[in-house]
């Protein structure tokens, strides 16, 4: 590379003006996550962590009650949450609850949030309390690297923004194991090899399905990507390697053994006009199009799902329908994430 640089110089000695190789500075090594118990992002975790993270989530689940509220008895959790949130704050709550954890919940409607106090000092102040580890839902991307900094407490990233959700694609994961009836207890590169996963809807706005694109490929998945442009620009493909592109959602599902739908966030459409009859009438998952395309794909929501819009109400309860074993294993994943948060002997801060 430098001979050719240096041959092009030559040649270029009697134009103007030569342009020079640019050499970016160098990038600066990150810290994140502060906390070895942190979970900002799924891309923290290595394989060996995820395999570890299933386990304990079988195991702390199969554990008698009273031995499991000994694990993190009178530690203390704070629950942040800045956006309404049903699955993925109670499942958090009662994780840490039936490990004797004790839950606080702060929410930006009946806080002195309302009243301006900035992120960094409201876990500041949790931290002051004694809080151990803060859970945390935010409307920014990037907020729990922020509240992580300022603090040193483990953060879960419970979602943040339009950026990550990592718990729900660790909960997604497992119940994909479950259902296509692989080990629920340790994944490999290849485990999900031959597996092909669509993902239809906003995708632009969705942090569930960022996690779950930037997880499901390091297993060996195709996950594909299916929705009209305005929810699903190009650019998506290239988050990682393993992702594709799919306008035709007929096409899609007749390849997808795993079909996940996601939610219009009407909350984050920022004036981007959508014909809802023209969407329905291109990706709505009827009983009609899975019997034909995809009779024994599974189906998932990461919820909330709104019925007659991204799917019709008897594909949310049919057979095919994994739901609500997401919405079950949201608890047994979050158990073993706060478990990880709140190591017996402390954690590196
Ligand atoms: N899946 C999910 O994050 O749902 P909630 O918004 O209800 O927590």
């Amino acid at each position: 590379m430098a001979t050719v640089i240096a041959n092009e110089d030559r040649m270029n000695a009697t134009a103007a003006p030569v342009r020079r190789p640019i050499h970016p500075p160098p990038v600066a090594p990150s810290h994140f996550p502060y906390n070895a118990g942190s979970l900002l992002s799924v891309q923290d975790l290595t394989l060996e962590a995820i395999s570890h993270l299933l386990s304990r989530a079988t195991a702390l689940e199969e554990m008698d009650p009273l031995a499991r509220d000994r694990i993190l008895l009178k530690r203390r959790i704070a629950l942040l949450f800045y956006e309404s949130s049903t699955r993925t704050r109670t499942s958090f709550e009662l994780a840490s609850k039936s490990l004797g954890a004790d839950t606080t919940l702060v929410s930006s409607l009946s806080s002195s949030i309302e009243k301006g106090e900035t992120l960094k000092d409201t876990g500041l102040t949790l931290r002051a309390l004694g809080a151990e580890a803060i859970i945390l839902r935010h409307n920014s991307s990037g907020a729990p690297w922020l509240l992580e900094e300022a603090t040193r407490l483990p953060v879960l990233n419970a979602g943040d923004g339009m950026h990550e959700h990592p718990t729900q694609a660790l909960l997604d994961l497992r119940t994909i194991l479950q259902r296509l009836r692989h080990s629920i207890d340790t994944v490999a590169e290849d485990t999900l090899s031959g597996v092909t996963i669509t993902i239809v809807g906003d995708i632009l706005h969705s942090r569930v399905a960022r996690s779950n694109m930037l997880l499901l490929p390091r297993l060996g998945a195709q996950v594909v990507l299916c929705g009209p442009p305005p929810l699903l620009p190009e650019l998506a493909a290239g988050v990682g390697p393993g992702i594709a592109i799919e306008r035709d959602f007929e096409s899609a599902l007749g390849r997808s053994q795993v079909v996940m739908m996601l939610r219009i966030q009407a909350e984050r459409l920022a004036g981007l006009q959508l014909d809802l009859e023209e969407y329905k009438a291109g990706y709505q998952l009827t009983g009609q199009r899975l019997a034909a395309l995809a009779p024994s794909a599974v189906v998932m929501h990461p919820g909330p799902i709104i019925r007659g819009m991204e799917l019709t109400a008897g594909v949310a309860d049919g057979v095919q329908s994994a739901i609500l074993d997401q919405v079950r294993n949201g608890v047994a994943i979050r158990m073993a994430v706060v478990e990880r948060a709140l190591p017996m002997n402390g954690g590196r801060a």
